[in-house]
């Protein structure tokens, strides 16, 4: 089996439901369930055996080795982190505990494990980190797309504490000989996004007639990918990746910020032309730059396409439609998610910015 972390999350919950329909091998899940962890988003494997959840932080070394000691994965995927750039503005040290020293002490806790192997368990095992394009910085209008050897240069709370942990994971290779591998992924969007992210959010504003806060002049570029490519990626990976490498994961789908909310609102107007404001365009609203906000995310992915034989499925065109129609269907998940948490969080980040 394999143990995932943040497997509760946006991402880690398209992965175990992927994982278990294609592979069918035993996922251990533990998630602290944190504001964006939900098991709503994994009601159905909640009696599947072969799914274990259990509550905790990667933070805890204790509950970390008796899992792993217990259910003895065959790998460990790590999603868990903090993964929201405005949260980190307003609040970095979650940021800084879980992705940094979270990181590093469930690190500790895979090495002490690992140390314990022998033969091929030994040689067969695997750590994969899960991290983000963001890392690099902000690209200019015609700066070449990330490539794995960009330099890091992170400039939110959000992206240090990701590279921290970027560098943990690679020093663990390098002094240890850990068998790592790391993906850096670009912007992903899909069914189980928490309402905070630009899409969830904007879809979920539209249909409540509610504005769809565009920040600065909606210029911001990035290049968005379908979840469940990325959940196909982080499996490539997995199984064929080189050990102690980095692989660029992205979907060559560079979008300005305000083409992509001008997109939603034309599909919006096409499925859900009831709301309480049609068309949705009108609720577009410019407000606040958000600080040290990054200009340009892009990746270049030849070397997971070319080595892994890796490709996305789905074009911005069909996995947009798809994310729309996900919502629609789904209001019950995102009644679920926005909680009084949830709306402490609108207060704290829009109230100042209009
Ligand atoms: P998310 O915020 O939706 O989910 C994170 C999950 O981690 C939640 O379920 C949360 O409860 C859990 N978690 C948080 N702190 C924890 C802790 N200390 N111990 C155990 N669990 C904890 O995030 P996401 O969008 O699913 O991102 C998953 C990973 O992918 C992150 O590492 C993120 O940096 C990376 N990533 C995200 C994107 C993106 O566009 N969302 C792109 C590239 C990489
Ligand atoms: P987000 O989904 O938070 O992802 P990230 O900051 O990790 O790229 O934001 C995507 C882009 O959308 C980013 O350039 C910020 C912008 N944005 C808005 O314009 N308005 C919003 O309300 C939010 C949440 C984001």
């Amino acid at each position: 089996m394999i143990l995932v972390t943040g497997g509760a999350g946006f991402i880690g919950a398209n992965f175990v439901l992927e994982w278990l329909a294609r592979k069918g091998e035993a996922v251990i899940n533990l998630d602290k369930l944190t504001y964006a962890g939900n098991l709503a988003s994994l009601e159905s494997v909640k009696s599947d055996p072969r799914h274990v959840f259990v509550q905790g932080d990667i933070g805890d070394r204790d509950l970390m080795e008796r899992l792993l000691a217990e259910h003895q994965p065959r790998a460990v995927v790590n999603f868990a982190a903090e993964s929201h750039v405005d949260r980190s503005i307003h609040g970095p040290a979650d940021f800084i505990e879980t992705n940094v020293v979270g990181t590093f002490k469930l690190l500790e806790a895979v090495r002490a494990y690992w140390g314990g192997l022998t033969g091929e368990d030994r040689a067969n095992f695997r750590f994969l980190h899960v991290s983000t394009d963001e890392v690099y910085g902000s690209l200019g209008k015609n700066d070449p797309a990330f490539s794995e050897t960009t330099p890091y240069a992170p400039n939110s709370p959000y992206s240090a504490s990701k590279a921290a942990s970027d560098h943990l994971v690679r020093a663990y290779h390098h002094t240890y000989g850990l068998p790592v591998l790391t993906t850096n992924c670009s912007n992903n969007y899909g069914p189980c996004q928490f309402p905070e992210k630009l899409i969830p959010l904007v879809i979920h504003n539209a249909i409540s007639g509610k504005p769809l806060p565009i920040y600065g002049d909606g210029s911001n570029i990035r290049d968005w990918l379908y979840v469940t490519d990325h959940c196909l990626a982080i499996m490539a990976v997995l199984e064929k990746g080189r050990v102690g490498e980095t692989y660029n994961v992205g979907g060559n789908n560079e979008k300005t910020n305000l083409e992509v909310v001008k997109t939603l609102c034309a599909i919006l107007d096409e499925l859900h032309p009831d709301s309480p404001v049609v068309p949705h365009e009108k609720l577009i609203v410019f407000v606040k730059d958000r600080p040290g906000h990054d200009a340009r995310y892009a990746i270049d992915s030849s070397k997971i396409r070319n080595e892994l034989g890796w490709q996305p499925q789905e074009s911005f065109e069909t996995g947009i439609r798809k994310t729309v129609a996900w919502y629609l269907a789904n209001q019950a998940w995102v009644d679920n998610v926005i909680s009084g948490e949830y709306r402490n969080w609108v207060q704290t980040n829009y109230a100042t910015r209009t």
